[in-house]
């Protein structure tokens, strides 16, 4: 191991897990080499451990229980020193209503409707008589989303939702999910590496079968080298977010966009800019230690541009 030297700046980083993956499910391991490499020493924390706020940055990574504590860790993501993504970033990307704002600004989108607790149950224009997913807008891993052919079944778990505080979304079930989703990995605003999920729900009537810790969904996933029709989907989604954010794409450490479909008519699903799994394990292994670098190098740059390089603290 190389030793630290002692006249440079030795900036604390943190890779932020959670209570019940403290170091996340194993995708991340090599990250902790590849920053080494680079002469950074980061060590993984959960997010609630205090420690984290002595850190000089905050990478997240793992924190998929937030959704249950969703106050509690937006709070927590403006005490830390420097967070990555930052926090304006998660706070709007916490809530699936940011599909609304992508939407919006041409990106095309998985159609979704909204309903914020006390309004009445809706579903999209067209959708009547079709089956369709309900699921919590803020929410990750599957938690909480079902499939349903029958509305008043729909209807009762969206009510069971709201009366928990969650605003829900509506979305016709896009029957491509049969061949997985696409998940497209960004490091630094650039196309990374991509990978394939299996569908996650069952048909209506069932419910996903959830990882022992109760964070996610069990998923089937593959490697992937997709069309550049998905690859644009991706493109804009980042830049539709960076510029509703007032960022650029480069300022976005991970990004990882979520497609449906093939390339003759594909649709976000999600923007994930908080807590995704990039599946580095979906690499061979020379490839990956490329793909590891490159993030490596994207945090050296962050650290960088919040002066936080290796000789912005040198003693005279
Ligand atoms: N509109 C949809 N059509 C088909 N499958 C869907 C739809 N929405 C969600 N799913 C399935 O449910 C899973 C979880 O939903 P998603 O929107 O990705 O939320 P999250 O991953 O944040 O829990 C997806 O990976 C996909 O398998
Ligand atoms: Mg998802």
């Amino acid at each position: 191991m190389k030793l630290a030297r002692p006249d440079v700046f030795h900036p604390r980083v943190v890779l932020a897990g959670c209570a019940a993956l403290p170091e996340g499910d194993g995708d991340d391991d090599g990250l902790v080499e590849a920053l080494r490499r680079r002469g950074l020493h980061p060590r993984w924390l959960p997010w609630d451990d205090p420690a984290t706020l002595d850190a000089d940055l905050v990478i997240l990574r793992a924190a998929w229980d937030y959704t249950e504590r969703l106050d509690e860790f937006l709070a927590w993501t403006r005490r830390v020193r420097r967070l990555l993504n930052p926090a304006a970033v998660v706070a709007w990307n916490t809530d699936k209503r940011y599909l609304g704002d992508l939407a919006a600004a041409g990106v095309p989108t998985v159609p979704s409707v909204f309903v914020a607790p006390g309004e009445g149950f809706a579903l999209p224009p067209g959708t009547e008589g079709g089956e369709v997913v309900v699921k919590p807008a803020v929410g990750a891993g599957s938690v909480g989303a079902l499939r349903f052919t029958d509305p008043a079944a729909a209807a009762a778990h969206a009510a069971a939702l709201q009366q928990a505080g969650q605003t829900v979304l509506v979305q016709p079930y896009d029957p491509r999910v049969s061949a997985g989703e696409t998940a497209l990995v960004f490091v630094g605003g650039a196309a990374s590496h991509a990978f394939t999920k299996g569908p996650i729900l069952p048909p209506p009537g069932g419910a996903p079968v959830f990882d022992e810790s109760g964070t996610y969904a069990e998923e089937r996933l593959a490697p992937a080298d997709p069309d550049f029709e998905l690859w644009d989907v991706g493109h804009a989604a980042l830049a539709a977010a960076a510029a509703h954010l007032g960022i650029t794409p480069g300022d976005l450490l991970y990004a990882r966009v979520d497609v449906l479909g093939g390339p003759e008519a594909p649709r976000l699903l999600e923007l994930e800019l908080v807590e995704p799994s990039l599946g580095w394990r979906q690499l061979d292994d020379a490839t990956r230690a490329r793909r590891q670098r490159v993030f490596a190098l994207a945090v050296e740059s962050a650290l960088e541009r919040f002066g936080l390089g290796p000789f912005s603290h040198r003693s005279p």
